[in-house]
């Protein structure tokens, strides 16, 4: 997620006065762990019930969150699924004050289970139901998306090292948005060895116990989950680990690397390779995050850790369907070369979808529609947010239809371009 500018980063600071002296390994299973609204451990005021895009599949929408106990902490997954509001119910809020069109806790619609599954990992520092629209289009559509209230959430903070600050920001205007991302959270990513400690481990977690609950007679999801079509989709951060763990993109460490690549302390942690640290060097192959339950993916902006010169050796190891979708602000977006060496080098059908005057928080609701956040956004990233979030519900809900449910008639959406917003759309293998 977080691709915060400097002036932004202050202007909260300066706002909130204070972070959150919460540690990132807190070990409480308290279900008010991790919760309450923000950019990790900045608080934020919420947006005043500000609509977002209507989904536009033909299912009514529910929404429920179940909080587990894992690692001894805290973790909560929130389920957007088909559904059969009463007519009279008001829709959800989210933590970030957007109103959408589902209702907590509504009766699923059985009409059509079971549903494919879609496991979806937001961004770093963004909370789990931050992508209202994206997520309850895809309900809508017919899917059941998990998901995850990640540890970053409300505990990844930004470095107070100055000169990491400095680099930042001259990364940041440079079009560097990965790099800057990684100097700005400097010291959470070194201690959580770039999110290695945690991450795969919730998005293997959740899936688990989804897939355990469809078994489960007293659950709500007993039954209504296909558990044989799992799709996954990320943002962000989240969009790293979708190609990591759903792609199967493996992280090499057999290369020439530099003392400098190898230095888990070295203070430039953009210039650190994570083969300098444990959480990688225990990992008992390149592939072993790979979870081959999943059947497509969606990377939304996905950054990547893995050195430039094994982005294509690696990205050639992705063989299921991938589809990746971006804004095109060059310096609040994800680099966007990096995201098309990926596109360009897996083996499997592979869609470019980038979307014009749209900045890495569009897909965000919560945050990309928050007056304080959005203040510094410029006007053409402002405007027309409904169209822009047409782009990633059309496509994204076309790309699972064909792929996860096997939908034939959905082949003619991926080829079309559907909006002036859509930039460039391209496909390959397919
Ligand atoms: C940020 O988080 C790291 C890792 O949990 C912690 O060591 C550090 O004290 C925190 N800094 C601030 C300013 O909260
Ligand atoms: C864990 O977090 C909760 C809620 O933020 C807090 O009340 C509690 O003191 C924390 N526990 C530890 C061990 O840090
Ligand atoms: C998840 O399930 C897989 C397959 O059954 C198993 O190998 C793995 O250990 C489980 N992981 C967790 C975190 O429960
Ligand atoms: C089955 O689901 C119920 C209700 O959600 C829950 O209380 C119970 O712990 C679950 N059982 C197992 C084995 O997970
Ligand atoms: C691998 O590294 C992680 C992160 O440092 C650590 O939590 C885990 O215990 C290690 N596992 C083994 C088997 O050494
Ligand atoms: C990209 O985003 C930055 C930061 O919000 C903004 O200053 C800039 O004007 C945007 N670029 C375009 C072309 O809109
Ligand atoms: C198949 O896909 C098309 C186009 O995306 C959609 O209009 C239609 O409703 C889908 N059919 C089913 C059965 O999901």
């Amino acid at each position: 997620m977080a691709l915060i500018r400097r002036s932004v980063v202050d202007l909260l600071t300066v706002a909130t006065c204070f972070f959150l002296g919460v540690s990132a390994f807190n070990t409480s299973c308290d279900a008010t762990f991790n919760t309450g609204f923000g950019l990790g451990a900045i608080t934020l005021p919420p947006a005043s019930n500000i609509p977002t895009a209507d989904p536009i599949g033909p299912y009514g929408v529910g929404v429920s969150f179940e909080t587990y106990c894992f690692q001894g902490r805290g973790v909560t997954l929130n389920y957007w699924y088909p559904a059969l509001p009463a007519a009279d119910s008001s829709p959800y809020v989210s933590a970030g004050g957007i109103v959408g069109k589902a209702v907590k806790d509504a009766p699923v619609d059985p009409s059509s289970g079971p549903y494919p599954l879609i496991l979806f990992s937001p961004g770093l520092a963004a909370v789990d139901d931050a992508y209202y629209f994206y997520t309850q289009n895809l309900a809508s559509n017919g899917y059941i998306v998990v998901s995850i209230q990640h540890l970053d959430a409300r505990n990844a903070n930004i470095t107070t090292k100055e000169f990491a600050l400095i680099l930042a920001a001259i990364d940041a205007a440079a079009g560097n948005t990965i790099d800057a991302v990684i100097e700005e959270y400097t010291d959470f990513f070194r201690e959580t060895q770039y999110a290695l400690t945690y991450r795969p481990q919730e998005i293997e977690f959740a899936l688990n116990q989804t897939i355990q609950s469809t078994t489960n007679n007293s659950s709500p999801w007993y039954g209504i989950i296909d558990t044989d079509n799992i799709g996954m989709s990320g943002h962000s951060l989240g969009g790293f680990y979708t190609n990591i763990i759903g792609g199967g993109m493996p992280i090499y460490c057999d290369y020439l690397m530099t003392p400098t690549q190898l230095n888990p302390n070295y203070p430039v942690l953009s210039d650190v390779s994570p083969c300098a640290f444990p959480a990688r060097q225990n990992m008992t192959s390149p592939f072993a995050l790979h979870d081959s339950r999943i059947k497509a993916i969606i990377p939304l902006a996905a950054p990547t850790f893995l050195a430039r010169t094994q982005l294509a050796r690696s990205a050639a190891r992705i063989t299921i369907p991938m589809m990746t979708i971006t804004g095109d602000n060059r310096t609040a977006e994800t680099t966007a070369w990096v995201q098309r060496d990926v596109y360009e080098g897996a083996a499997g059908p592979s869609y470019w979808v980038q979307i014009r005057n749209t900045n890495h928080y569009l897909v965000a609701d919560s945050y990309g529609l928050n007056p304080v956040l959005s203040a510094s956004a410029s006007a053409g990233d402002k405007a027309d947010f409904l169209d822009k979030a047409a782009v990633y519900m059309t496509y994204s809900a076309a790309f699972f239809d064909y792929y996860v449910k096997g939908n034939k008639t959905a082949y003619a959406t991926l080829h079309t371009m559907s909006s002036s917003y859509v930039k460039e759309l391209g496909s390959r293998n397919d």
